[in-house]
């Protein structure tokens, strides 16, 4: 079907978010696909990912942050997230065959023109979406690269049954943890952990302070920490860490999740003493600084896949239509593992 012939229907922020996700600050709308250019290719989007930093970008005040890879949205603007489709039409100096399926950053979006530097090829007819748009290449790349996990480490993961953290703590023990201790909100979501995900112990956010909780689920300490969560989290396990601990910063939901509004500014105390006398080593990371561990996470994926050793969990929403309520059902942490949408 010739191109101009098709109807695109994307998301468009139409009001700044306040506070909780609105779905009433969205829109589906109508829009033409325009022809690409001579490096572009149209793709027809599969499944794209909901994210949660959305709901931060979409804030009147939200700045462009180095190394966050979500530009501020404002009125108008169509939301962006990883996104897996077919190439159905070419620039004429592009490579990609028609037919040929690609991740890009232009979810949200039924249709989607893309340059075709920003595709990523997919060598699989069939592929699976969680893999791929998943963020178990981010806890991978975290866990391999972030920070050298070692045979027999005690892990701690907060948000542990998230879209990065209910991968974590897989991985990590795949890795060689002899411990993985996890943090939740709930009893059911600590449960699941427990249950589907191997988690040895679990921490909730209400549970009481989270020093002495910290201190019964990990009572000989913590040698990693994969820390998506900060504030009193973050404390805590550096006052349970071993010498020589490792913590590799992923996230700080306290701030991004706040309920009253989303922050891009995380303030914590720690006990830096700790730190000096304990060796400890503390650092920010992001998994796009390092793309060359996507490759090495699907060669090891497959492997524990076919094991039977990894679980990918996800919650698949279907239709555009329902693309902000799955992102309202994501910020409100009803949610576990990542999220998506199939169009
Ligand atoms: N560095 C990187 O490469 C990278 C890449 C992607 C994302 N990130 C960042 O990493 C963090 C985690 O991302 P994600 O996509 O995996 O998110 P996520 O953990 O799936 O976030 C949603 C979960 O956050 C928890 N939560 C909700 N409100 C909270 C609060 N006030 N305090 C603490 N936790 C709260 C809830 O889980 P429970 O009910 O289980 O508590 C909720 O289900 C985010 O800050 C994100 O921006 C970093």
């Amino acid at each position: 079907m010739p191109v101009g012939s098709l109807h695109n229907r994307e998301v468009k922020l139409i009001r700044h978010v306040r506070g909780e996700i609105n779905p009433e600050d969205f829109a589906i709308m109508e829009t033409a696909i325009p022809v690409p250019g001579p490096y572009e290719v149209v793709v027809r989007n599969r499944w794209f990912r909901v994210s949660i930093s959305t709901r931060l970008m979409a804030q009147e005040d939200a700045k462009a942050a180095e190394g966050i890879p979500f530009p501020p949205l404002n009125p108008g603007d169509t939301l962006a997230d990883g996104a897996i489709g077919e190439v159905i039409q070419t620039g004429s100096a592009c490579c990609f065959p028609v037919g040929s399926l690609v991740m890009h950053p232009f979810g949200w979006r039924e249709y989607a023109v893309v340059r075709e530097h920003d595709c990523k090829l997919i060598d699989c007819s069939e592929p699976d979406p969680v893999a791929y748009l998943g963020h178990g290449w981010t806890a991978y790349a975290a866990l391999t690269r972030g920070v050298q996990m070692k045979e027999g480490d005690t892990v701690f993961v907060s948000s542990g049954a998230g879209a990065i953290g209910s991968m974590a703590g897989q991985i990590a023990r795949l890795l060689g943890a002899s411990r993985v201790v996890g943090s939740t909100s709930s009893f059911n979501k600590a449960r699941w952990m427990q249950d589907e995900l191997g988690y040895d112990a679990v921490v909730t956010r209400d549970g009481g302070p989270m020093i002495e909780q910290l201190a019964k689920a990990a009572p000989e300490g913590i040698d990693v920490i994969v820390d998506m969560v900060g504030g009193e989290q973050l404390a805590a396990a550096v006052m349970m860490a071993r010498e020589g601990a490792r913590g590799v910063l992923l996230g700080a939901l306290t701030a991004e999740l706040n309920a009253e509004k989303a922050s891009l500014q995380a303030p914590v105390i720690l006990d830096t003493f700790h730190i000096i006398f304990k060796g400890m080593t503390l650092r920010g990371f992001s998994a796009d600084h390092s793309p060359d561990a996507f490759e090495f996470w699907l060669r090891d994926l497959k492997t524990w896949k076919r094991d039977g050793r990894i679980h990918l969990p996800s919650v698949t929403f279907k239709g555009i239509e329902n693309a902000t309520f799955a992102l309202q059902e994501a910020c409100a942490g009803r949610l576990k593992g990542v999220v998506l949408v199939e169009l």
